[in-house]
């Protein structure tokens, strides 16, 4: 049996998926990590974490452009302090949802049609962060939950 993680904090927001709240959800990112005084190093490899999993639940989760106003399609943000200044992050969408998820976190490996995505999505946020679980079930959805330690 799994011991419940102890919270300090935590805040969550629900996004409508449109490709402003990329930006907004890494000032979010930003604003919960001020309780921690984080280095420059550790926010910014945060943010950015946290910007590419928004970034595909609205671009693949629910193949939203820049045009979309999200309409009833959500991604929920959740952030959450655990003891020794661990935060845990999850980006949650309820779109397409990923058919084979260990090929999806190859690098390189994307399924946009017009070639302006890079692939290595996945790859920036296993970088940026300690631990990276992707749960997806096709037709329902995906959540992405990643741990960073900050210094
Ligand atoms: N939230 C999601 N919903 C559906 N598919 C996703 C999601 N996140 C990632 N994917 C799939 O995983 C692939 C790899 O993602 P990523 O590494 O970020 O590269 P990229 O976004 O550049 O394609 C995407 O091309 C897409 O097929
Ligand atoms: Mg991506």
């Amino acid at each position: 049996m799994r011991t419940k993680q102890t919270i300090l904090n935590e805040l969550e927001c629900s996004l409508p998926a449109k490709s402003v709240n990329e930006g907004i959800a890494r000032s979010v990112v930003g604003a919960f990590l001020s309780q921690l005084d984080p280095t420059v190093e550790d926010l910014s490899d945060l943010r950015c974490a946290v910007s590419e999993a928004v970034t595909n639940a609205i671009v693949h989760g629910y193949r939203r452009g820049d045009g979309d106003d999200g309409g009833d399609c959500r991604v929920v943000l959740s952030l959450a302090l655990l003891p020794d200044r661990v935060v845990r992050v999850t980006v949650k969408d309820k779109g397409c949802g990923i058919e084979d998820v260990a090929r999806a976190r190859t690098p390189l490996f994307t399924t946009d049609p017009a070639g302006e995505r890079s692939g290595m999505g996945f790859s920036v946020i296993e970088a940026f962060s300690d631990r990276l679980t992707v749960r997806s079930r096709p037709g329902r959805g995906t959540k992405v939950t990643l741990y960073k330690k900050m210094k």
